[in-house]
């Protein structure tokens, strides 16, 4: 579909009389934490902004709800309708910061009706309606530019779709929530339970305004959608991804994992295979020695693996005002270069041209064709042929047991027991935990955490 050429034009007179380049004006919609934080940036750091982008980028207007102390709005207009923003005739870019489904898509597609390019921050929104948006602002010729909607601050979206351009992408793995994080961190270095640790986190600010958002792997699978989307050059797919969070993970099982050499990090996992795509989000047991592993705290890591380059790894703040706002200002930046060029030139939305124009690209496996190791805890009674049967149950199945460990009895005559096994499909191992389960010594439900060796170094 052809976009068409973007109307700005590029070269203004100076009180001198000599040519130069026209500022970019810029609306922002939301005055929160990012917005704040935005503004603020662009505030502090104009000179060098002018600078780099070639033309200064300014501040036209602010749409807020209230006020934020932490800005000093003298000289801006402001107005308390983000909409007024979208059709702002003086506003060259729509800075999206509003959060949240359906006010934002309908600001954003009515900024691009108005001719208006976009950069947001909000992940929910790109990995749940960027399909409709990048084809209205691909009609419209305009950019929209989303890389603070992925791990903050890190610059992960320009390199996966620019400086890895030459790679064919292997897999992505990344802890791509800070608040989960920061909860397996601390669970696992203070020995407290998951409960009171979200409540630490909810406290210092860190927790969505839901915190199932980020305990349930609903913000990463939104993440992991969009990245997976750039990797591969396949449509948005938020609805195909696996989501399990961590709310289930108990002390024990991080214990556990320390004693076998592992660290239990929640990540949002997608693997090219020949079969399809993997797109899942889940905690996972990965070796201590990964860089991914030393990943501490509300911090973000991206590992990625291309066939060129091997593996690369990307490290920082994956929220907070200002890191947030290096992304969405990286954004601006990339607008103001590009505002005068042709629409046909810029690089595409998603890193692909044509996605979804029967281009041929892999489906995303259904969960039950995943391939992947397992650490599984059960309780058994303490009884001649249990542990042969479960054996039995998971070979049956054509899987591997890697590692075996029988705890002293702790609750009567029940034992804990721990496995590693060696990947298997999880349709398999889905059947066999059905097997274990039903069998008269085993006690309540098995455990499962899925294993990943994540060979980021190699
Ligand atoms: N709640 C998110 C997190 C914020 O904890 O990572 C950034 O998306």
């Amino acid at each position: 579909m052809p976009g068409i050429d973007t109307p700005f034009t590029n070269w203004t007179r100076n009180d001198q009389g000599s040519r130069t380049l026209k500022p970019v004006r810029v609306g922002i919609c939301g005055l929160g934490t990012v917005g704040g934080g935005t503004f603020n940036v662009l505030m502090r750091n104009a000179d060098d902004i002018a600078r780099r982008a070639g033309r200064p980028i300014v501040v036209e207007q602010v749409a807020h709800r209230s006020l934020n102390p932490e800005c000093d709005l003298t000289g801006i207009k402001t107005t308390t309708d983000v909409y007024e923003v979208a059709r702002n005739p003086d506003v060259d870019v729509l800075v999206e910061l509003v959060g949240g489904y359906e006010v934002a898509r309908e600001l954003v597609l009515s900024a691009i009706a108005n001719g208006k390019h976009v950069v947001t921050a909000n992940k929910a929104l790109i990995a749940v309606h960027g399909n409709e948006i990048f084809k209205a602002a691909h009609e419209q010729g305009v950019i929209v530019a989303f890389e603070a909607a992925v791990a903050g601050g890190i610059p992960v979206i320009k390199s996966l779709r620019e400086g890895l351009g030459a790679n064919r992408i292997e897999w992505v793995a990344g802890i791509i929530n800070g608040t989960g994080n920061y909860i397996l961190t601390h669970m696992r270095s203070e020995g407290r339970a998951f409960e009171d640790v979200l409540a630490e986190a909810q406290a210092l600010g860190y927790a969505e305004a839901d915190p199932t958002f980020d305990v349930e792997g609903i913000d990463a699978a939104h993440k992991l959608t969009i990245l997976a989307s750039i990797a591969y050059g396949v449509p948005l797919q938020f609805e195909k991804a696996y989501t399990e969070g961590i709310s289930r993970v108990t002390f024990d099982d991080v214990e556990q994992a320390d004693n076998l050499g592992y660290v239990i990090k929640h990540l949002g996992i997608s693997k090219r295979t020949d079969a399809g795509l993997e797109l899942r989000v889940h905690p996972t047991l990965i070796p201590k020695d990964r860089l991914l592993a030393n990943v501490h705290g509300v911090k973000n890591a991206i590992a990625i693996m291309g066939d060129a380059v091997g593996p690369t790894l990307y490290y920082g703040a994956g929220a907070g005002a200002e890191p947030t706002a290096s992304a969405v200002v990286a954004d601006l930046l990339d607008v103001a270069r590009d505002i005068a060029t042709d629409h046909h030139y810029r690089v595409p939305y998603l890193a692909f041209s044509g996605i979804g124009e029967g281009d041929g690209s892999q489906p995303i496996l259904p969960m039950e064709d995943i391939v992947t190791a397992y650490y599984l805890r059960l309780l058994a009674v303490d009884r001649p042929g249990v542990l042969a049967r479960v054996a039995t149950i998971l070979s049956e199945q054509g899987i591997s047991i890697e590692a075996l460990v029988q705890k002293e009895a702790t609750e009567g005559e029940l034992v804990p027991i721990i496995l590693l096994t060696h990947s298997c499909r999880e349709k398999h191992m889905n059947e066999a935990i059905r097997q274990i389960e039903s069998m008269a010594d085993i006690a309540g439900s098995v455990t499962r955490i899925r294993v990943e060796s994540l060979d980021e170094q190699e």
